[in-house]
């Protein structure tokens, strides 16, 4: 629960949050209008995707104002922020619109834009510019309306977030480790140009309602989550790189079998899931992970991401590679200039 500060509350604030992705995946909501998830989920945050958003509670505006990347944004996705905005007004007793600034360090048009490091920081920075105390869990929960994965990235290095059950009314992401329990890099290889396909929410419905495997999805989750987290305790990385492999598999099966399926591999997807098996029978510690889009992030140990990500950008489609280490939970930060 957040606690209303006695002092005058600030109106502004800046947070940074960083982007994650699970290796435990999240696909499937058990109450779709509280936005609750039916399986745990195991994520690592990345240091290299971050997102930073202003918050500007100002008495002369007559609506809330959206600005992505210095683009005013309108429907979805300001709709998406003033839904946030409306529970931070109520929490606090703040009438005001507000004015939010969002700008994120990779690129956008290159399907990374991330929901998990917007809503994470979205709601760190409303929440102490509304003068609302610093409390991660409700920041997390807070973040869990908007974006179940946002909820992870309120934390840095290794987090979890539990599966809900229906009517459930608050539910955060927990900490497992930070960053520096165990120094993992990720390469990312970029495989496609352009928007990405069906969006999480709408995939998750369809899959729930149409995939012939989606209760034994379902069930097999709780126990891959649990191995995820005991092989990051342990520092155990071939068990997290079998699961964590197998978990992205598992759930891209799941959605492929839907009807319509969910296909969001391209060519260049499996060739780098190619190239990251023939790695593996090499005996490189690396395994890959795949979301609701094209690209392939390949997990692996310092000593290992530059060869990897060699190999990945040798593959034919492969546009272009990054990589990251672990990064930070959400922090506040100086404005955007
Ligand atoms: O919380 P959303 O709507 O961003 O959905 C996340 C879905 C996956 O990225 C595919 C899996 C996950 O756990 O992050």
């Amino acid at each position: 629960m957040f606690t209303r500060e006695l002092t005058s509350p600030p109106l502004e604030a800046c947070a940074v949050a960083r982007a994650n992705i699970a290796l435990a995946k999240y696909w499937g909501k058990v109450d779709l209008e509280r936005n609750l998830p039916a399986v745990p989920s195991l994520s690592i945050t990345l240091d290299a995707l971050t997102t930073k958003t202003s918050v500007r509670f100002d008495r002369s505006l007559d609506s809330d104002v959206f600005v992505l990347d210095d683009a005013a944004q309108t429907g979805r996705p300001l709709l998406r922020v003033q839904t946030m905005l409306d529970q931070v007004r109520q929490l606090s007793g703040i009438d005001l619109y507000a004015e939010v600034r969002s700008a994120n360090a990779f690129p956008t048009a290159a399907g990374l834009a991330s929901s998990a490091s917007a809503f994470a920081a979205l709601a760190a920075a409303s929440v102490h510019a509304a003068g609302l105390g610093w409390n991660l869990p409700a920041l997390s929960d807070l973040a869990r309306r908007a974006s179940a994965s946002a909820a992870r990235s309120v934390y840095g290095g290794f987090a979890k977030l539990p599966a809900g059950l229906p009517g459930q009314e608050v539910l955060s992401a927990q900490p497992i480790a930070g960053k520096e329990h165990w120094d993992l890099r990720v390469v990312i290889a970029l495989t496609a140009k352009g928007p990405k396909g069906i969006g999480s929410t709408a995939g998750m419905e369809v899959t729930k309602a149409t995939s012939p495997f989606y209760d034994a999805w379902v069930r097999w989750c709780p126990q891959a989550a649990e191995r995820l987290e005991q092989a990051v305790l342990e520092r155990d990385f071939e068990g997290l790189a079998h699961v964590a492999q197998q978990s992205a598999l598992a759930m891209h099966a799941c959605a492929m079998a839907s009807s319509p399926s969910l296909l969001y591999f391209q060519p260049p997807t499996i060739r780098a899931l190619q190239a990251v098996q023939h790695m593996q029978s090499e005996g490189l510690p690396v395994f890959a992970t795949i979301d609701a889009g094209p690209h392939i992030k390949a997990v692996t140990l310092p000593a290992y991401a530059d060869v990897i990500a060699e190999r990945l950008r040798s593959v034919e489609g492969v546009h272009e590679v990054m990589q990251s280490a672990l990064g930070s939970g959400v922090e506040l930060c100086e404005a955007i200039g």
